[in-house]
Protein backbone atom coordinates (compact mmCIF):
# COMPACT_ATOMS: atom_id res chain seq x y z
CA UNK A 1 0.00 0.00 0.00
CA UNK A 2 1.33 3.62 -1.27
CA UNK A 3 2.41 5.07 2.44
CA UNK A 4 0.77 8.77 2.52
CA UNK A 5 3.37 11.40 2.98
CA UNK A 6 3.49 14.46 5.78
CA UNK A 7 0.94 16.73 5.36
CA UNK A 8 -0.99 15.03 3.06
CA UNK A 9 -5.07 14.90 3.71
CA UNK A 10 -6.82 11.78 1.94
CA UNK A 11 -7.92 12.91 -1.59
CA UNK A 12 -11.59 14.06 -1.45
CA UNK A 13 -13.99 14.51 -4.35
CA UNK A 14 -12.97 17.69 -5.68
CA UNK A 15 -14.77 21.07 -5.92
CA UNK A 16 -16.06 20.36 -9.06
CA UNK A 17 -17.74 17.25 -7.56
CA UNK A 18 -15.80 14.02 -8.81
CA UNK A 19 -12.47 12.54 -7.58
CA UNK A 20 -9.43 12.01 -9.91
CA UNK A 21 -10.28 8.24 -10.48
CA UNK A 22 -14.31 9.10 -10.88
CA UNK A 23 -11.98 11.62 -13.71
CA UNK A 24 -10.00 9.44 -15.43
CA UNK A 25 -13.13 6.75 -15.74
CA UNK A 26 -15.83 9.38 -16.83
CA UNK A 27 -13.57 11.49 -18.67
CA UNK A 28 -15.09 11.66 -22.19
CA UNK A 29 -18.86 11.80 -20.21
CA UNK A 30 -17.81 15.02 -18.24
CA UNK A 31 -15.98 16.65 -21.36
CA UNK A 32 -19.96 16.33 -22.91
CA UNK A 33 -21.57 17.62 -19.84
CA UNK A 34 -19.14 19.98 -18.78
CA UNK A 35 -19.63 21.60 -22.57
CA UNK A 36 -23.19 21.19 -22.28
CA UNK A 37 -22.84 23.64 -18.71
CA UNK A 38 -20.28 25.74 -20.27
CA UNK A 39 -17.27 24.43 -17.89
CA UNK A 40 -14.12 24.68 -19.87
CA UNK A 41 -13.14 21.34 -20.54
CA UNK A 42 -10.00 20.88 -22.45
CA UNK A 43 -8.59 17.36 -22.77
CA UNK A 44 -5.95 18.26 -24.60
CA UNK A 45 -4.42 20.91 -21.81
CA UNK A 46 -0.66 22.11 -22.65
CA UNK A 47 0.13 20.79 -19.75
CA UNK A 48 -0.76 17.21 -19.87
CA UNK A 49 -0.15 17.03 -23.33
CA UNK A 50 3.42 18.29 -23.16
CA UNK A 51 4.14 16.07 -20.25
CA UNK A 52 2.28 13.12 -21.80
CA UNK A 53 4.77 13.95 -25.51
CA UNK A 54 7.81 14.39 -22.83
CA UNK A 55 6.60 10.20 -21.81
CA UNK A 56 6.02 11.96 -17.67
CA UNK A 57 3.30 13.15 -15.88
CA UNK A 58 5.45 16.20 -14.88
CA UNK A 59 3.71 19.84 -13.76
CA UNK A 60 6.78 22.30 -13.41
CA UNK A 61 6.45 24.59 -11.00
CA UNK A 62 7.53 28.34 -9.76
CA UNK A 63 7.14 29.74 -6.50
CA UNK A 64 6.83 33.73 -6.01
CA UNK A 65 7.06 34.95 -2.57
CA UNK A 66 9.35 32.09 -0.68
CA UNK A 67 7.51 32.91 2.83
CA UNK A 68 5.68 30.77 5.12
CA UNK A 69 2.59 30.58 2.63
CA UNK A 70 4.61 30.14 -0.60
CA UNK A 71 6.75 27.36 0.71
CA UNK A 72 3.97 25.38 2.43
CA UNK A 73 1.58 25.93 -0.67
CA UNK A 74 4.87 24.91 -2.54
CA UNK A 75 5.40 21.16 -0.32
CA UNK A 76 1.68 20.86 -1.04
CA UNK A 77 1.55 21.26 -4.91
CA UNK A 78 4.51 18.42 -4.48
CA UNK A 79 2.25 16.27 -2.25
CA UNK A 80 -0.18 15.92 -4.59
CA UNK A 81 -0.89 12.10 -5.67
CA UNK A 82 -2.45 13.02 -9.48
CA UNK A 83 0.79 13.05 -10.60
CA UNK A 84 4.44 14.33 -10.71
CA UNK A 85 4.81 17.86 -9.68
CA UNK A 86 8.47 19.30 -9.12
CA UNK A 87 9.61 22.98 -7.92
CA UNK A 88 11.84 24.41 -10.68
CA UNK A 89 11.77 28.03 -10.06
CA UNK A 90 11.99 30.61 -7.14
CA UNK A 91 11.56 34.23 -6.37
CA UNK A 92 11.69 36.37 -3.61
CA UNK A 93 12.03 40.12 -2.72
CA UNK A 94 14.54 38.92 0.40
CA UNK A 95 17.75 36.14 -0.65
CA UNK A 96 17.29 35.38 2.76
CA UNK A 97 13.57 34.37 2.76
CA UNK A 98 14.25 32.28 -0.76
CA UNK A 99 17.41 30.44 0.78
CA UNK A 100 14.89 28.80 3.88
CA UNK A 101 12.13 28.29 2.10
CA UNK A 102 14.22 26.23 -0.37
CA UNK A 103 15.88 24.44 2.38
CA UNK A 104 12.54 23.55 3.45
CA UNK A 105 11.04 22.59 0.30
CA UNK A 106 13.90 20.22 -0.16
CA UNK A 107 13.68 18.83 3.08
CA UNK A 108 9.74 17.96 2.54
CA UNK A 109 10.82 16.84 -1.31
CA UNK A 110 14.31 16.15 -2.18
CA UNK A 111 13.61 14.50 -5.43
CA UNK A 112 11.22 17.34 -7.07
CA UNK A 113 13.11 20.24 -6.14
CA UNK A 114 15.19 20.87 -8.42
CA UNK A 115 16.29 25.20 -8.34
CA UNK A 116 19.24 25.33 -9.60
CA UNK A 117 21.07 28.76 -8.64
CA UNK A 118 20.17 30.06 -11.67
CA UNK A 119 16.62 29.68 -11.59
CA UNK A 120 16.59 31.22 -7.91
CA UNK A 121 15.51 35.05 -8.66
CA UNK A 122 16.05 37.87 -6.17
CA UNK A 123 14.59 41.29 -6.39
CA UNK A 124 11.40 42.85 -7.51
CA UNK A 125 11.82 41.59 -11.20
CA UNK A 126 12.72 38.21 -9.65
CA UNK A 127 8.95 37.38 -10.95
CA UNK A 128 10.03 38.35 -14.61
CA UNK A 129 12.41 35.95 -14.21
CA UNK A 130 10.45 32.95 -12.45
CA UNK A 131 7.57 33.34 -15.36
CA UNK A 132 10.45 33.24 -17.71
CA UNK A 133 11.39 30.03 -16.76
CA UNK A 134 10.33 26.59 -17.90
CA UNK A 135 7.21 26.26 -15.65
CA UNK A 136 3.73 25.69 -16.21
CA UNK A 137 2.44 26.98 -13.13
CA UNK A 138 3.76 29.82 -10.64
CA UNK A 139 2.50 29.94 -7.07
CA UNK A 140 2.02 33.31 -6.44
CA UNK A 141 2.23 34.19 -2.01
CA UNK A 142 3.90 37.22 -1.60
CA UNK A 143 2.11 40.27 0.37
CA UNK A 144 -1.74 40.89 -1.74
CA UNK A 145 -0.47 44.64 -2.89
CA UNK A 146 1.80 43.02 -5.65
CA UNK A 147 -0.83 40.18 -6.91
CA UNK A 148 -2.51 42.34 -9.33
CA UNK A 149 0.63 43.03 -11.32
CA UNK A 150 1.97 39.07 -10.51
CA UNK A 151 -0.97 37.34 -11.42
CA UNK A 152 -1.42 39.74 -14.90
CA UNK A 153 2.00 38.75 -15.74
CA UNK A 154 1.49 35.61 -15.16
CA UNK A 155 -1.46 34.92 -17.58
CA UNK A 156 0.38 37.18 -20.14
CA UNK A 157 2.90 34.92 -19.84
CA UNK A 158 0.67 31.65 -20.64
CA UNK A 159 1.17 30.22 -17.02
CA UNK A 160 -1.06 27.73 -15.09
CA UNK A 161 -1.77 30.68 -11.49
CA UNK A 162 -2.36 29.34 -7.77
CA UNK A 163 -2.55 32.91 -6.02
CA UNK A 164 -2.84 33.13 -2.30
CA UNK A 165 -6.02 35.42 -1.18
CA UNK A 166 -6.26 38.42 -1.16
CA UNK A 167 -5.83 39.61 -4.50
CA UNK A 168 -5.47 42.70 -4.36
CA UNK A 169 -5.57 45.72 -1.58
CA UNK A 170 -7.60 48.15 -3.36
CA UNK A 171 -10.68 48.71 -6.19
CA UNK A 172 -7.74 49.15 -9.22
CA UNK A 173 -6.21 45.94 -8.19
CA UNK A 174 -9.59 44.44 -8.32
CA UNK A 175 -10.32 45.38 -11.97
CA UNK A 176 -7.27 44.21 -12.48
CA UNK A 177 -7.39 40.59 -11.47
CA UNK A 178 -10.96 40.09 -12.89
CA UNK A 179 -9.77 41.19 -16.26
CA UNK A 180 -6.73 39.01 -16.13
CA UNK A 181 -9.22 36.54 -14.29
CA UNK A 182 -11.06 36.71 -17.95
CA UNK A 183 -7.53 36.71 -19.92
CA UNK A 184 -7.01 33.40 -18.51
CA UNK A 185 -10.24 31.63 -19.67
CA UNK A 186 -9.47 32.80 -22.81
CA UNK A 187 -6.25 31.25 -23.22
CA UNK A 188 -7.18 28.11 -21.30
CA UNK A 189 -5.47 28.60 -18.34
CA UNK A 190 -5.77 27.14 -14.55
CA UNK A 191 -6.30 29.84 -12.22
CA UNK A 192 -6.90 28.94 -8.10
CA UNK A 193 -7.11 31.46 -5.28
CA UNK A 194 -6.23 30.10 -1.47
CA UNK A 195 -9.54 30.17 -0.19
CA UNK A 196 -9.19 27.01 0.56
CA UNK A 197 -12.72 26.77 2.89
CA UNK A 198 -14.23 26.49 -0.60
CA UNK A 199 -12.28 22.93 -0.72
CA UNK A 200 -13.32 21.74 2.66
CA UNK A 201 -16.00 19.21 3.25
CA UNK A 202 -17.74 21.17 6.41
CA UNK A 203 -18.08 24.01 4.37
CA UNK A 204 -19.05 22.62 1.20
CA UNK A 205 -21.83 19.71 2.68
CA UNK A 206 -23.19 22.66 4.78
CA UNK A 207 -23.59 25.50 2.40
CA UNK A 208 -25.15 22.88 -0.10
CA UNK A 209 -27.92 21.80 2.43
CA UNK A 210 -27.99 26.07 3.64
CA UNK A 211 -28.77 26.62 -0.24
CA UNK A 212 -31.50 23.68 -0.46
CA UNK A 213 -33.22 25.28 2.64
CA UNK A 214 -32.81 22.94 5.69
CA UNK A 215 -33.84 26.11 7.99
CA UNK A 216 -35.93 27.75 5.49
CA UNK A 217 -34.96 31.57 4.43
CA UNK A 218 -31.95 32.66 5.32
CA UNK A 219 -32.01 36.24 7.46
CA UNK A 220 -29.09 37.03 8.65
CA UNK A 221 -25.34 35.80 9.61
CA UNK A 222 -21.99 36.30 11.85
CA UNK A 223 -19.11 35.97 10.49
CA UNK A 224 -15.39 36.34 13.28
CA UNK A 225 -12.17 36.65 12.51
CA UNK A 226 -11.02 38.11 16.07
CA UNK A 227 -7.41 37.27 17.52
CA UNK A 228 -4.38 38.19 19.40
CA UNK A 229 -2.75 39.92 16.33
CA UNK A 230 0.49 38.90 14.18
CA UNK A 231 4.20 39.15 14.29
CA UNK A 232 6.53 42.61 14.15
CA UNK A 233 9.90 42.81 13.16
CA UNK A 234 12.24 45.38 14.33
CA UNK A 235 14.18 47.80 12.29
CA UNK A 236 17.09 46.45 11.37
CA UNK A 237 20.13 49.05 11.29
CA UNK A 238 21.27 50.68 8.06
CA UNK A 239 18.20 49.23 6.32
CA UNK A 240 15.91 51.92 3.92
CA UNK A 241 12.31 52.50 4.93
CA UNK A 242 11.14 50.53 2.18
CA UNK A 243 12.93 47.26 2.91
CA UNK A 244 11.46 48.06 6.58
CA UNK A 245 7.85 48.22 5.24
CA UNK A 246 8.55 45.22 2.63
CA UNK A 247 9.21 43.60 6.33
CA UNK A 248 6.66 44.60 8.61
CA UNK A 249 4.30 44.21 5.27
CA UNK A 250 1.47 43.17 7.44
CA UNK A 251 1.16 46.64 8.89
CA UNK A 252 1.59 48.47 5.69
CA UNK A 253 -1.89 48.93 3.52
CA UNK A 254 -0.34 49.41 0.22
CA UNK A 255 1.27 45.80 1.13
CA UNK A 256 -1.56 44.31 3.44
CA UNK A 257 -4.96 45.94 3.13
CA UNK A 258 -5.56 46.05 7.00
CA UNK A 259 -6.08 42.49 8.66
CA UNK A 260 -9.67 43.07 7.55
CA UNK A 261 -8.38 42.08 3.89
CA UNK A 262 -6.00 39.96 5.06
CA UNK A 263 -7.24 37.18 7.36
CA UNK A 264 -10.75 38.10 7.35
CA UNK A 265 -11.70 37.49 3.94
CA UNK A 266 -11.81 33.60 4.55
CA UNK A 267 -15.07 34.57 6.32
CA UNK A 268 -16.37 37.24 3.95
CA UNK A 269 -15.82 34.49 1.35
CA UNK A 270 -17.65 32.23 3.15
CA UNK A 271 -20.82 34.49 3.60
CA UNK A 272 -20.80 35.64 0.01
CA UNK A 273 -20.80 31.81 -0.92
CA UNK A 274 -23.59 30.70 0.68
CA UNK A 275 -25.44 33.91 -0.15
CA UNK A 276 -23.93 33.37 -4.16
CA UNK A 277 -23.48 36.99 -4.47
CA UNK A 278 -21.99 40.06 -2.88
CA UNK A 279 -23.31 42.66 -0.71
CA UNK A 280 -24.51 46.33 -1.94
CA UNK A 281 -24.04 48.20 1.38
CA UNK A 282 -21.48 48.91 4.46
CA UNK A 283 -21.13 51.19 6.79
CA UNK A 284 -18.99 50.21 9.72
CA UNK A 285 -16.96 51.44 12.86
CA UNK A 286 -13.24 50.49 14.17
CA UNK A 287 -9.97 51.83 15.35
CA UNK A 288 -6.46 51.34 16.84
CA UNK A 289 -7.25 50.71 20.60
CA UNK A 290 -4.14 48.77 21.91
CA UNK A 291 -1.82 48.68 19.05
CA UNK A 292 -1.08 52.04 18.64
CA UNK A 293 2.77 52.29 18.52
CA UNK A 294 4.98 53.66 15.84
CA UNK A 295 5.91 49.48 15.28
CA UNK A 296 2.31 49.04 13.99
CA UNK A 297 2.16 51.26 10.75
CA UNK A 298 -0.82 52.26 9.81
CA UNK A 299 -3.58 49.03 10.38
CA UNK A 300 -6.63 48.92 12.65
CA UNK A 301 -6.63 46.58 15.45
CA UNK A 302 -10.48 46.27 15.07
CA UNK A 303 -13.36 46.57 12.77
CA UNK A 304 -16.85 45.67 12.72
CA UNK A 305 -19.29 46.09 9.82
CA UNK A 306 -22.40 45.47 8.77
CA UNK A 307 -23.32 44.57 5.48
CA UNK A 308 -26.37 44.48 3.23
CA UNK A 309 -26.89 42.11 0.75
CA UNK A 310 -29.34 42.89 -2.64
CA UNK A 311 -32.05 40.93 -0.97
CA UNK A 312 -31.54 42.61 2.11
CA UNK A 313 -30.36 39.86 3.75
CA UNK A 314 -27.66 41.53 6.80
CA UNK A 315 -24.22 40.09 7.48
CA UNK A 316 -22.61 41.45 10.83
CA UNK A 317 -18.45 40.96 10.43
CA UNK A 318 -16.25 41.47 13.04
CA UNK A 319 -12.25 41.09 13.25
CA UNK A 320 -10.24 42.09 15.96
CA UNK A 321 -6.08 41.90 16.82
CA UNK A 322 -6.44 42.45 20.43
CA UNK A 323 -5.12 40.12 22.97
CA UNK A 324 -7.19 38.54 26.23
CA UNK A 325 -10.57 38.92 24.41
CA UNK A 326 -13.27 36.65 23.24
CA UNK A 327 -11.51 34.76 20.38
CA UNK A 328 -13.57 33.12 17.27
CA UNK A 329 -12.58 32.36 13.79
CA UNK A 330 -15.76 30.98 12.71
CA UNK A 331 -19.34 31.61 9.91
CA UNK A 332 -22.55 31.38 11.10
CA UNK A 333 -25.92 32.02 9.49
CA UNK A 334 -29.52 31.97 11.56
CA UNK A 335 -32.68 31.33 9.03
CA UNK A 336 -36.63 31.08 9.44
CA UNK A 337 -36.05 27.74 11.00
CA UNK A 338 -33.39 27.06 12.63
CA UNK A 339 -29.32 28.29 13.02
CA UNK A 340 -25.70 27.44 11.68
CA UNK A 341 -21.90 26.58 12.48
CA UNK A 342 -21.06 26.24 8.57
CA UNK A 343 -17.31 25.44 8.99
CA UNK A 344 -18.25 22.88 12.00
CA UNK A 345 -20.74 21.29 9.33
CA UNK A 346 -23.32 21.36 12.62
CA UNK A 347 -27.04 23.03 11.21
CA UNK A 348 -29.96 22.59 13.94
CA UNK A 349 -33.41 23.80 13.71
CA UNK A 350 -35.14 26.63 15.88
CA UNK A 351 -34.91 24.40 19.36
CA UNK A 352 -31.47 23.66 19.10
CA UNK A 353 -31.72 19.94 17.88
CA UNK A 354 -28.98 19.11 15.54
CA UNK A 355 -30.75 17.98 11.92
CA UNK A 356 -27.38 18.01 9.92
CA UNK A 357 -23.92 17.13 11.10
CA UNK A 358 -20.91 16.94 8.44
CA UNK A 359 -19.40 13.92 9.12
CA UNK A 360 -15.56 15.07 8.69
CA UNK A 361 -15.05 16.70 11.68
CA UNK A 362 -13.38 19.94 12.87
CA UNK A 363 -9.47 19.16 12.50
CA UNK A 364 -9.88 16.83 9.46
CA UNK A 365 -10.58 19.31 7.06
CA UNK A 366 -6.88 20.24 5.51
CA UNK A 367 -8.70 22.74 2.89
CA UNK A 368 -4.94 23.83 2.29
CA UNK A 369 -4.00 20.22 1.06
CA UNK A 370 -7.03 19.32 -0.82
CA UNK A 371 -6.83 22.66 -2.69
CA UNK A 372 -3.86 21.24 -4.47
CA UNK A 373 -5.09 18.11 -4.89
CA UNK A 374 -8.59 19.42 -6.60
CA UNK A 375 -6.53 21.87 -8.60
CA UNK A 376 -4.07 19.07 -9.87
CA UNK A 377 -6.63 16.32 -10.33
CA UNK A 378 -8.61 19.14 -12.49
CA UNK A 379 -5.69 20.25 -14.88
CA UNK A 380 -4.63 16.67 -15.63
CA UNK A 381 -8.32 15.81 -16.66
CA UNK A 382 -8.18 18.79 -18.97
CA UNK A 383 -10.80 20.53 -16.75
CA UNK A 384 -9.59 24.72 -15.69
CA UNK A 385 -10.81 25.78 -12.34
CA UNK A 386 -11.30 29.35 -12.65
CA UNK A 387 -11.42 31.01 -9.10
CA UNK A 388 -10.61 34.58 -9.70
CA UNK A 389 -14.06 35.77 -10.22
CA UNK A 390 -14.95 34.70 -6.36
CA UNK A 391 -11.21 35.47 -5.08
CA UNK A 392 -11.84 39.43 -6.49
CA UNK A 393 -15.18 39.69 -5.64
CA UNK A 394 -14.41 38.13 -2.00
CA UNK A 395 -11.66 40.83 -1.94
CA UNK A 396 -13.15 43.25 -2.98
CA UNK A 397 -15.98 42.49 0.19
CA UNK A 398 -12.85 42.23 2.41
CA UNK A 399 -11.93 46.19 0.82
CA UNK A 400 -15.04 47.60 1.11
CA UNK A 401 -15.21 46.75 4.69
CA UNK A 402 -12.21 48.48 5.44
CA UNK A 403 -13.33 51.86 3.42
CA UNK A 404 -16.16 51.64 5.02
CA UNK A 405 -14.57 51.69 9.15
CA UNK A 406 -11.79 54.20 7.65
CA UNK A 407 -14.73 56.10 6.34
CA UNK A 408 -16.99 56.00 8.58
CA UNK A 409 -19.55 56.29 6.18
CA UNK A 410 -22.29 53.83 4.90
CA UNK A 411 -20.80 52.95 1.15
CA UNK A 412 -22.22 51.39 -1.47
CA UNK A 413 -20.39 48.41 -3.99
CA UNK A 414 -20.82 50.21 -7.15
CA UNK A 415 -18.67 53.98 -5.74
CA UNK A 416 -16.48 51.32 -4.27
CA UNK A 417 -15.93 48.81 -6.90
CA UNK A 418 -15.25 51.58 -9.45
CA UNK A 419 -13.20 53.84 -7.35
CA UNK A 420 -9.33 54.68 -8.94
CA UNK A 421 -7.67 55.30 -5.78
CA UNK A 422 -4.82 53.27 -5.73
CA UNK A 423 -2.61 52.59 -2.60
CA UNK A 424 0.52 51.93 -3.93
CA UNK A 425 1.60 52.22 -8.43
CA UNK A 426 4.03 48.71 -7.05
CA UNK A 427 4.66 48.36 -10.96
CA UNK A 428 6.96 50.90 -10.70
CA UNK A 429 8.90 49.33 -8.01
CA UNK A 430 12.64 48.48 -8.56
CA UNK A 431 14.91 48.74 -5.70
CA UNK A 432 14.61 48.95 -1.84
CA UNK A 433 16.31 52.13 -2.11
CA UNK A 434 13.10 53.83 -3.94
CA UNK A 435 10.87 56.02 -2.03
CA UNK A 436 8.55 54.12 0.25
CA UNK A 437 4.98 54.92 -0.73
CA UNK A 438 4.16 56.07 3.22
CA UNK A 439 5.90 57.82 5.31
CA UNK A 440 6.41 58.07 8.80
CA UNK A 441 6.38 61.46 10.38
CA UNK A 442 8.83 63.14 12.95
CA UNK A 443 8.02 60.66 15.55
CA UNK A 444 8.39 57.88 13.51
CA UNK A 445 4.08 57.44 13.04
CA UNK A 446 2.57 56.62 10.09
CA UNK A 447 -0.62 58.07 8.75
CA UNK A 448 -3.75 56.51 10.21
CA UNK A 449 -7.51 57.19 8.82
CA UNK A 450 -9.76 58.85 11.32
CA UNK A 451 -13.43 57.77 10.75
CA UNK A 452 -15.64 61.38 10.10
CA UNK A 453 -12.71 63.25 9.76
CA UNK A 454 -10.34 62.29 6.92
CA UNK A 455 -12.59 60.52 5.11
CA UNK A 456 -11.65 61.99 1.33
CA UNK A 457 -7.82 60.22 1.64
CA UNK A 458 -9.67 56.95 1.92
CA UNK A 459 -12.49 57.32 -0.67
CA UNK A 460 -12.52 59.23 -3.74
CA UNK A 461 -16.31 60.22 -4.07
CA UNK A 462 -18.82 61.59 -1.72
CA UNK A 463 -21.12 59.00 -0.31
CA UNK A 464 -24.69 59.30 -1.16
CA UNK A 465 -24.00 61.60 -4.21
CA UNK A 466 -23.21 59.70 -7.68
CA UNK A 467 -19.38 59.31 -8.60
CA UNK A 468 -17.96 61.95 -11.08
CA UNK A 469 -17.21 59.18 -14.49
CA UNK A 470 -12.88 59.65 -14.15
CA UNK A 471 -11.71 60.30 -17.45
CA UNK A 472 -9.49 57.10 -19.00
CA UNK A 473 -7.62 58.54 -21.44
CA UNK A 474 -6.60 60.88 -18.95
CA UNK A 475 -5.68 58.00 -16.16
CA UNK A 476 -2.22 55.95 -16.30
CA UNK A 477 -3.11 52.21 -16.07
CA UNK A 478 -3.81 50.83 -12.63
N1 LIG B 1 -4.78 30.81 2.64
C1 LIG B 1 -4.27 30.93 3.85
O1 LIG B 1 -4.74 30.33 4.81
C2 LIG B 1 -3.07 31.80 4.06
C3 LIG B 1 -2.29 31.66 5.21
C4 LIG B 1 -1.19 32.49 5.36
C5 LIG B 1 -0.89 33.45 4.40
N2 LIG B 1 -1.69 33.57 3.31
C6 LIG B 1 -1.41 34.59 2.29
O2 LIG B 1 -0.17 34.32 1.65
C7 LIG B 1 0.50 35.52 1.32
C8 LIG B 1 1.89 35.52 1.95
O3 LIG B 1 1.76 35.40 3.35
P1 LIG B 1 2.93 34.75 4.24
O4 LIG B 1 2.32 34.46 5.56
O5 LIG B 1 3.57 33.65 3.48
O6 LIG B 1 3.92 35.98 4.38
P2 LIG B 1 5.52 35.94 4.49
O7 LIG B 1 5.98 37.24 4.95
O8 LIG B 1 5.92 34.73 5.27
O9 LIG B 1 5.95 35.70 2.97
C9 LIG B 1 5.84 36.64 1.94
C10 LIG B 1 7.09 36.52 1.09
O10 LIG B 1 6.96 37.30 -0.09
C11 LIG B 1 8.21 37.96 -0.31
N3 LIG B 1 7.97 39.14 -1.15
C12 LIG B 1 7.44 40.34 -0.80
N4 LIG B 1 7.33 41.13 -1.88
C13 LIG B 1 7.82 40.44 -2.94
C14 LIG B 1 7.97 40.74 -4.31
N5 LIG B 1 7.57 41.90 -4.84
N6 LIG B 1 8.52 39.80 -5.11
C15 LIG B 1 8.92 38.60 -4.60
N7 LIG B 1 8.79 38.29 -3.29
C16 LIG B 1 8.24 39.18 -2.48
C17 LIG B 1 8.69 38.28 1.08
O11 LIG B 1 10.06 38.59 1.11
C18 LIG B 1 8.35 36.99 1.82
O12 LIG B 1 9.35 36.03 1.72
C19 LIG B 1 -0.40 36.65 1.80
O13 LIG B 1 -1.23 37.08 0.78
C20 LIG B 1 -1.24 35.98 2.86
O14 LIG B 1 -2.51 36.59 3.03
C21 LIG B 1 -2.74 32.75 3.11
Amino acid sequence: MTKRKQNETPEQPSATGANRREFLHNGSKLAVAGAAMGTILTPGLSVARSANAAGTDTIKIGLVGCGGRGTGASIQAMNTTSGNVELVAMGDAFQNRLDQSLKQCTNNHKDKVRVPKDKQFVGFDAYENVLASDIDMVILATPPGFRPLHFESAVEAGKHVFMEKPVAVDAPGVRRVLKAGELAKQKGLAVAVGLQRRHERAYRESIAELQNGIIGDLIHSRVYWNGGGVWTRPRAEGETELQYQMKNWYYFNWLCGDHIVEQHIHNLDVANWLMDDYPVKAQGMGGRQVRTGKDSGQIFDHHAVEFTYGNGHKLLSHCRHIRNCWNSVTEHTHGSKGYADIGRGRIFDKDGNEIFKCKEGKGQRGGHQQEHHDLFADIRAGILPNEAEYGAKSTMTSIFGRLATYSGKELNWDDAINSDLSLCDVDALRSMNDEAPVKPDGDGKYPIPVPGAGYKDVIDWEPGKPKKKSNPKKKKPA
